[in-house]
């Protein structure tokens, strides 16, 4: 099932997300079978369960765009465990549309999660992966990219986005 995509403004993006306890259930595999035909649907190459405005800790990544599905991760309970170095590119986010942004971010890192199994696992990215951990895991945690640009661009793109909603131009 596509789920429509929760944006920027929705108090569920912006709460820390449900711990995992229950694994390998019916609902866990449905909930992360929908999470990635939502971000195909949506040509994400992350999204978190807030998202599609479930506050559970799960974040599905796909940093081929759907490609051949090799690169299929499943991360629940997700943590940063190491960082390092840095990178600066632009991101951008299913939930706010429109806009992108340079963020700089650790150029490698280590993310210790559990699959759909509960298996504890840890895997280390760098570049354009490490920049999809961190950012779905903010999310679990009810943050934003934006809440690492400049408070002046941020205000910026809140008063657009404000704009946009009173147009009825953001939903
Ligand atoms: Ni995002």
């Amino acid at each position: 099932m596509i789920y429509p995509i929760v944006k920027f403004g929705d108090p569920v993006l912006e709460k820390p997300a449900e711990t995992v306890h229950e694994f390998d259930t019916p609902e866990l595999h449905k909930l992360i079978e929908d999470m990635f035909e939502s971000m195909y649907a949506a040509k994400g190459v992350g999204l978190a369960a807030p998202q599609i405005g479930i506050s559970r800790r799960v974040a599905v990544i796909d940093t081929s765009v759907g490609g051949d599905g090799s690169q299929k991760l499943v991360l629940i309970n997700p943590e940063i465990v190491r960082k390092e170095g840095k990178q600066t590119s632009e991101e951008g986010c299913l939930s706010v549309p429109g806009f992108r942004e340079e963020v700089t971010r650790p150029k490698r890192v280590t993310v210790r999660a559990q699959n759909a199994k509960g298996e504890t696992f840890e895997m280390t990215g760098e570049e354009v992966l490490a920049r999809a951990f961190l950012h779905e895991t903010d999310h679990l945690n009810g943050k934003l990219y934006l809440s690492h640009v400049s408070v002046l661009k941020r205000d910026l793109i809140r008063r657009k986005v404000r704009k946009m909603i009173k147009a009825g131009e953001w939903s």
